[in-house]
C-alpha cells in the first residue's frame, strides 16, 4: 500500500525487510515519520534498532520492500548526497573512524555525512564551526587531541557534536546516552529539547525510558524485527506495551515530562497493577 505520507514524510519505510547472513533481521516494517515529529525507538538488545536506523541513515539498503528518507528513495539515489542532510550518531559509526584523527576533524565530517576529511574539500568555515560545536558543548578541550584518545562517554559526547554540525534536516541518536556519567547523562538531557526544537524530526533509541527527554512525541517500539507498537508516546510506550514486549510485568510513570519504569507489582489475581501512564 502507498503511503499517503509519502510526499511529505521525512521518513518512509514501506514494508522494509532486512537479512544478514540468510537471517531475517528486520521484516515487514513500517514506519513513518512526518516533519515535526520527535521518535523513540525502543525495544530489547537485537530488536533490529540500530539495522533499522542503518537503513535510515542511508547507510545500508533494505533487502525487501521501500525505504524514502527526506523525499529520495533507497536505490534511486545518491546516498552521499543524501547523507548530508542526516545527521547520525551510532555505535556502528563510531568504530569506523580513524582512530588517530583529531576530534575537530571528526566533528567536520558530520558536515557532509563522512568518515574522512580527505573524501572531499572542507575549508576553514567548515573547522570554524566544528570548533564553535565544541566550545557550545562544553568540549573546547578536546580541540587537537586524537579521537582514540577520548573516553567511551567522551566519545558518544563528541559523536552528537558531529551528528548536529551543519544543521541536518533529521538527527538520529543511536543511544547517545550510554556510557555517559550521571552529570554527562542529565546535561544532555537538558540540552536535548532545545537540540530537538531546532530541527524538523529526530530519532533517537535509548535503553532506558529515564533517558528519554522531553520533546519527543512519537513512540516505536521494536521486538524481533517487527513492529509491537507504534504512534504517539503515550499510547505507543505504555506499561502494557513495555511488559508484552519484555516479557516481564513492568510499570511506567511519567512525570514532568520524564518516564521512569520498574517491575510491577501484581494483584493478588496475579494480574498486573494498575497501569499507570
Ligand atoms: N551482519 C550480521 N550478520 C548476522 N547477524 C547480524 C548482523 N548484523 C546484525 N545482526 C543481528 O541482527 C540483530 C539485530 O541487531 P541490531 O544491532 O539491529 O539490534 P539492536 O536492536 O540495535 O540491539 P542493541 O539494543 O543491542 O543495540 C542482532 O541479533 C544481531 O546479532
Ligand atoms: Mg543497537
Amino acid at each position: 500500500m502507498i503511503s499517503r505520507y509519502t510526499s511529505r514524510a521525512v521518513v518512509d519505510l514501506q514494508g522494509v525487510g532486512m537479512a544478514r547472513s540468510g537471517k531475517a533481521i528486520l521484516s515487514g516494517i513500517d514506519f513513518t515519520v512526518l516533519p515535526g515529529e520527535q521518535w523513540l525507538v525502543f525495544g530489547p538488545n537485537g530488536a533490529g534498532k540500530t539495522t533499522m536506523l542503518s537503513v535510515v541513515s542511508a547507510r545500508a539498503h533494505p533487502t525487501t520492500g521501500k525505504a524514502i528518507i527526506l523525499g529520495e528513495e533507497l536505490g534511486r539515489t545518491d546516498v552521499r548526497v543524501l547523507r548530508r542532510r542526516i545527521g547520525l550518531s551510532s555505535p556502528f559509526l563510531a568504530r569506523q573512524f580513524r582512530p588517530n584523527q583529531l576530534v575537530e576533524e571528526v566533528v567536520m565530517t558530520g558536515r557532509k555525512g563522512e568518515l574522512e576529511t580527505w573524501w572531499s574539500e572542507y575549508d576553514d568555515s567548515d573547522l570554524e564551526e566544528a570548533t564553535r560545536i565544541l566550545c557550545s558543548l562544553g568540549m573546547g578541550d578536546f580541540v587537537g587531541r586524537e579521537f582514540s584518545t577520548l573516553s567511551s562517554g567522551e566519545l558518544r559526547e563528541v559523536q552528537i557534536a558531529r551528528a548536529i554540525v551543519g544543521n541536518p534536516e533529521l538527527l538520529i541518536l543511536d543511544e547517545p546516552a550510554a556510557g555517559l556519567d550521571l552529570g554527562a547523562r542529565e546535561r544532555l538531557l537538558e540540552m536535548m529539547p532545545k537540540l530537538l526544537a531546532d530541527r524538523t524530526s529526530t530519532i533517537l533509541v535509548t535503553h532506558h525510558v529515564e533517558e528519554v527527554p522531553p520533546g519527543i512525541t512519537h513512540g516505536l517500539l521494536l521486538s524481533g524485527g517487527a513492529v509491537v507498537s507504534k504512534g504517539p508516546i503515550e499510547e505507543s510506550i505504555t506499561s502494557d506495551t513495555l511488559s508484552a514486549t519484555f516479557g516481564i510485568p513492568l510499570e511506567l510513570s511519567r512525570s514532568n515530562g520524564r518516564m521512569s519504569c520498574r517491575l510491577s507489582s501484581r494483584d493478588s489475581s496475579g494480574s498486573l497493577g494498575p497501569a499507570s501512564r
